[in-house]
């Protein structure tokens, strides 16, 4: 054996993450892929990384010094379950399989348990940075035993992304079984949710603002030298300023209004929503690309429609009020994501450390930006804080920039401008902070319609009114 580390599956991510992993000192990759002519491509296009090619999994297990180490790096599904049987056949106990797609974390923990009695530790992790990251840095969320952490962590700190702050690795162990892809999947709920404000705000600013794509690469590009600092505002600058060379037009306005999805957000919700988490804002994003998608439903009342509500006019302020908003929304959809984490520790059983995961996303992923320090500080602060919104920092954050939220959404109600996610946050920000909810009311109905019972604000215990009878009301339970 001459490896100690293998990759299987050589597609874009399998191969890059591959080459990252060759180029650093004392690594040696062993690489597999299910057709052999694109491992013999990938072995020509990059002599400079000395791979260990293999055309089968017997001799690529060989090839691989002990305990053996392998990242699969195939489509999530029936795939990824296919090399892993394949692996477990080929693999002994001690060895590691890594699963580095972008898992279900329920079939992570399935397949940690089906695994586990072989002796071979299932490692099931989070990959994000797209392309370019598996090729220079990542940050890497991997779940699965502490033991095996032991050997896979000093190989994927080797690899991974490093914080511009203080130079750390965006790794850590998640937690044990699938709570590294869990933790992956709230991460890509939350890159829809900044994907979407993000969108928002550049339809605010066209759309009501009146300025052009290149005016608004131009906001944004100054917004990505604030607090906004991210990589998805420094791409949404390169992505509007980009002009098609077929028609000359903005290459915003070629592209086809429908936005695709692989299926992480609707994971995110869907276990929010098992999890009993409200993630208003991360719902709407994944339901704005549900809605683009229905272009039948869009030309048809579309066709209803005989005026549009005019653009308001908007005050001088509306660049600086739509970027308070952006911010305060964004603040929403961590704290949500941020709830969904902590929510699914409890559900699972993993210790999860919000802090320590804040820190991991502060290079290498989609969603790394600036103001991931923050988060991570408001952690360290309180330990045990129930919701970012209440961190003193955050609270204050938001509560300035308020009035400007309000304006923005206000203004694109009274503009016809959908702004889903930018309403959503902020509904769910003044429903955490008004004095009362109409939640009474409903507690009412329930009780109306089907005995469903009350608690009282001015007595201990548990209440039914005789709705249909005398409307008395009688003690149920202490
Ligand atoms: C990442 C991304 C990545 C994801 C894409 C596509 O962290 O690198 O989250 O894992 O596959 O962003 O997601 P959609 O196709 O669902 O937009």
């Amino acid at each position: 054996p001459t490896a100690n580390i293998g990759v299987v599956g050589l597609a874009v991510m399998g191969s890059n993450l591959a080459r990252n992993l060759a180029s650093r000192e004392g690594n040696t990759v062993a690489v597999y892929n299910r057709s052999p002519g694109r491992t013999r491509d990938l072995v020509a296009e990059h002599p400079e990384a000395g791979f260990v090619p293999s055309e089968s999994v017997a001799d690529f297990a060989a090839s691989l010094s002990r305990p053996r180490t392998a990242i699969i790096m195939v489509q999530a599904g029936a795939a990824t379950d296919a090399v892993i049987s394949q692996l477990v056949e080929a693999f002994e106990p001690g060895d590691i399989i890594v699963d580095g797609g972008n898992a279900l974390f329920t079939d992570t923990i399935r397949r940690e348990a089906d695994i586990r009695p072989t002796g071979i530790h299932f490692v099931g992790t989070g990959i994000s940075g797209g392309e370019e990251g598996a090729l220079n840095g990542p940050s890497i969320m991997p779940g699965g035993t502490a033991e095996s952490y032991e050997t896979l962590g000093p190989i994927l700190e080797s690899i991974a992304a490093r914080a511009p702050e203080d130079g750390a690795p965006c790794v850590t162990h998640i937690g044990t079984d699938g709570a590294g892809h869990f933790v992956k999947m709230v991460h890509n709920g939350i890159e829809y949710a900044d994907m979407q404000l993000i969108a928002e705000a550049y339809d605010l600013l066209r759309n009501v603002g009146g300025y052009t794509p290149a005016q608004i690469a131009d906001i944004f590009a100054e917004w990505n030298t604030g607090e906004l600092e991210s990589y998805l505002i420094e791409i949404t600058a390169e992505v509007l300023r980009h002009v098609d060379p077929v028609t000359g037009a903005p290459f915003v306005d070629v592209v086809v209004d429908q936005a695709g999805q692989k299926g992480t957000g609707t994971w995110t919700v869907q276990q929010a929503l098992a999890l009993g988490t409200p993630v208003s804002g991360i719902a709407e994003a994944v339901f704005a690309r549900g809605v683009s998608s229905h272009p039948e439903q869009r030309s048809a009342v579309g066709a209803t429609i005989t005026s549009r509500p005019q653009p308001q006019v908007v005050p001088d302020t509306f660049v600086e009020d739509v970027r308070r908003a952006l911010y305060s929304s964004k603040v929403v959809a961590y704290a949500q994501g941020f709830d969904e984490i902590l929510a699914g520790g409890r559900e699972y059983g993993w210790q999860l450390d919000p802090g320590a995961i804040a820190k991991i996303w502060r290079a290498g992923c989609i969603i790394r930006a600036r103001f991931l320090n923050l988060i991570a500080d408001a952690y360290e602060r309180q330990p045990d804080l129930v919701s970012l919104l209440a961190d003193d920092f955050f609270a204050k954050a938001v509560a300035e920039g308020s009035d400007a939220w309000r304006r923005v959404v206000a203004t694109a109600a009274l503009s016809g401008v959908p702004a889903p996610a930018f309403s959503a946050s902020l509904a769910y920000y003044d429903s955490l902070s008004v004095d009362r909810l109409p939640a009474a009311l409903i507690q009412g109905q329930r009780d109306f319609f089907g005995a469903h019972t009350y608690r009282r604000v001015d007595l201990p215990g548990v209440f039914h009114t005789e709705w249909s009878g005398d409307r008395s009301e009688t003690k149920v339970s202490d």
